[in-house]
Formats: C-alpha cells, sequence, structure tokens
C-alpha cells in the first residue's frame, strides 16, 4: 500500500491540497466460508494488501472522488440515490450514506485512492474500500463515536443496499478488525470473536489466483443464501428456536430432507458440516496440528466444490495439483466462483509446489496463476 502514490496524485488532482490518509485492508479466511450469513464462524485475517485513501472534506455537500488506478472522476451530493452509477463510486456513496444513517454530520470531501488488492480475487477489494471510508468518515466528521462493530455493519449494509450483494459480516469484520500475525475468530451469531496468533512454524500460507473473475453481484451468491434461508423456513415449523443453519444439525436436516428441494439439501448439508470444521480447526490449531487443519480445508474444498457449488474447473484443478504435491491443505478462499485457493505449505515442498503450479496450468488454460504469499497484517487505520 504506497501512501506517496496517494498523497502525490491526490495533491495534482486537489490544487496542492493536502488531506488526512486512511488504510484498511483485503482478507484472508482460513476456513468457515459461506457460514457468516448463516450464524456460523469464520476464521479470518487482515492482509497486507488493500485501500488507501486520501480526504479533505471541502466544505461543500459534494463529494468529488478520484480513482488513482482506474484514472476514473466522480462527483455527486450526499442526497442524490440515483448517482453516481459507476460501482467503485457506489460503494464510496453507500458508505456515505450508511454512515449520516448512523448519525454521522457527513459533508462533502475530496478524495483519491488506490488499492493493491487484487480485484475479484476473492480478497475483499470491497469491504476493504468500504471500511476505508467508513473509518475515516467517523474520525473526520463522526468524533469517532460509531464502534468498530458498526463500521463493519455500515459497509455491510452498503453491500446489501448499494450494490446488490446480501453478504455476510465477515469481510468488513477482518478488514476492520485485523491485527497482525492474528487470525480472528468470529462467531457470526453472538459476534463474540477473539484473536489467535497464527505463526505455523515449518508451513506457509499461500494464495493461488486463478485469475477467473469472481463476480457475486450476478445473483449466484444471493441464491445460495436464499436455499439456506428456505431450510431454516421449514425447520421452524418443527423447532422454532432455529434463526440460523448454525442452530440446526444434520439429524434436523434429515428430518426434514423430503421438503426442501434437493439442491436446497446440499447446501444446507454443507453449512452444518462446515460450521463445524471451523470449530474442529480451532482445537486443532490450540494443538499445533496443522496436518489437521489442511485436513479439514481439503474437506471444505470438497464441500464447497459438490454441495454449496461455488468452485469452478481452474480452482478444483488448482486444488488437485496442491494434493498431488502433498500440499497440507488447500480449498477455494472466500464467496467463489473464481478467485483464488488458500494453500498450507511445508516449507520444503512450497517451492515445487508453486512451479508444478504454474506450468500446469499454464499448459491447460495457456495463462499463469498468480501468487500472493500472506502476510497477516493490521486492520483499518489513519496513515497520516
Ligand atoms: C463473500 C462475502 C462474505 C462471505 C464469503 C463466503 O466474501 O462477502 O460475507 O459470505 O463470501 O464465506
Amino acid at each position: 500500500m504506497d501512501i506517496n502514490h496517494v498523497r502525490s496524485r491526490f495533491a495534482k488532482h486537489f490544487d496542492g491540497a493536502t488531506g488526512s490518509v486512511y488504510a484498511s485492508p483485503g482478507r484472508i479466511n482460513l476456513i468457515g466460508e459461506h457460514t457468516d450469513y448463516n450464524g456460523g464462524f469464520v476464521f479470518p485475517g487482515a492482509v497486507d494488501k488493500g485501500i488507501v485513501a486520501e480526504i479533505k472534506p471541502n466544505g461543500t455537500d459534494k463529494v468529488r472522488a478520484y480513482s488513482i488506478d482506474l484514472k476514473d472522476w466522480v462527483e455527486f451530493g450526499l442526497n442524490e440515490e440515483d448517482k453516481p452509477r459507476t460501482t467503485w463510486a457506489r460503494y464510496i456513496f453507500g458508505v456515505c450514506r450508511e454512515m449520516i444513517k448512523r448519525g454521522v454530520d457527513v459533508k462533502g470531501f475530496d478524495t483519491a485512492f488506490a488499492g493493491d488488492v487484487p480485484l475479484g480475487a476473492g480478497m475483499s477489494s470491497s469491504a476493504a474500500l468500504e471500511s476505508t471510508y467508513a473509518f475515516a468518515l467517523n474520525e473526520l466528521f463522526g468524533d469517532n463515536k460509531i464502534d468498530k462493530f458498526e463500521l463493519a455493519k455500515a459497509g455491510q449494509a452498503t453491500e446489501h443496499n448499494y450494490v446488490g450483494v446480501n453478504c455476510g459480516i465477515m469481510d468488513q469484520f477482518a478488514s476492520v478488525f485485523g491485527k497482525a500475525g492474528n487470525l480472528i475468530r468470529l462467531d457470526c451469531r453472538s459476534l463474540e470473536y477473539n484473536y489467535f496468533p497464527f505463526n505455523p512454524q515449518g508451513y506457509r500460507l499461500v494464495l493461488l489466483d486463478s485469475v477467473v473473475k469472481h463476480a457475486l453481484v450476478d445473483g449466484e451468491y444471493n441464491k445460495r443464501r436464499a436455499s439456506c434461508e428456505a431450510v431454516v423456513a421449514v425447520m421452524q415449523k418443527e423447532h422454532p428456536h432455529v434463526m440460523f443453519l448454525r442452530d440446526a444439525n444434520m439429524e434436523m436436516l434429515e428430518a426434514v430432507k423430503d421438503q426442501v428441494s434437493e439442491v436446497d439439501y446440499k447446501r444446507a448439508k454443507y453449512v452444518i458440516e462446515e460450521i463445524q470444521r471451523v470449530l474442529d480447526v480451532s482445537d486443532a490449531l490450540e494443538q499445533g496440528d496443522y496436518e489437521t487443519v489442511g485436513q479439514k480445508m481439503f474437506e471444505t474444498h470438497h464441500g464447497m466444490s459438490k454441495l454449496y457449488e461455488v468452485s469452478c474447473e481452474e480452482l478444483d484443478f488448482l486444488n488437485d495439483i496442491a494434493k498431488e504435491c502433498g500440499v497440507t491443505g488447500s480449498r477455494v478462499m472466500g464467496g467463489g466462483f473464481g478467485g483464488c485457493t488458500i494453500n498450507l505449505v511445508k516449507d520444503e515442498l512450497y517451492d515445487g509446489f508453486i512451479a508444478k503450479a504454474k506450468e500446469a496450468y499454464n499448459e491447460k488454460y495457456g495463462k499463469y496463476p498468480k501468487v500472493y504469499d500472506v502476510v497477516i497484517s493490521d486492520g483499518s487505520r489513519k496513515l497520516a
């Protein structure tokens, strides 16, 4: 994240002005996928890639925003609901509106931002953007009166209300709460969380980006969520306390098998199993048992591919290569439909695995996967 680059662009586009600079990261997730909106557990951590934004109140009721990477300008009024139409600017506009709803007296500002979290790679570039502005607006216009959870929720609500993705809380939570060297286990029902120092001696975490762009806005993500909610609705007839799939078990699912569609059954089975896997991984981590962690990651991949159906051919291919190379754990990460696999690899196997994955992937698909070593880093913060 290059602060000097943002500073120089901001000065260039806003007559030499200087504002305050904020940053928020993207995230990885060790395990617990599509569990957040089911009230389950997730296990994310913030990464060393994210968004940096410079911001300066401009004394008007307009926002003038510049995307440094896209070289694109947008200007919008804080009350102009039909504007802006550009996706990146809708995130900023949405966060402004959500912060206003939460009682922050947001006024016009000038801003320029840039990022190094790859877009569409399943590392939550959009959450990084939302968290950066939520954090900044809270400080610049709200005397920091909004707590961190509410900042994450403002980002999530932006996705729901201004982008059309009914996402859970994981990405924005990880971006705001990230802590260097730590993964965070979040219970998405109670919102209790614990930091887990993560420094697996002898292993590395590496992402392989399939460079298949994932897009959650095309409706498949929302359909998964709808399937889960449909199963909950049926279960509630017998078990009124079930608010989320988190509150159910496999026995309860079997009991309603005939009353739900085959597809919805598969979706729910995956989620119930995945929630348990996160707990198993927590135990394994406490014992330093990375072999079990890896085993669970492979099980997650299988579930995401065959039951939840959010993998794709290229990601399955990368997962197979990981298995062939003796990698400890590997799975598709994030919402799916493209993006990255996350891999837990023994130090001594790392070079061979990366070389083999590049070569085989290129041979099959005519392109190379991108490789990102994971550095677990801090969450939203002010840089200057
Ligand atoms: C996306 C969503 C998250 C979460 C993941 C899947 O990243 O934004 O809320 O549901 O997919 O675990």
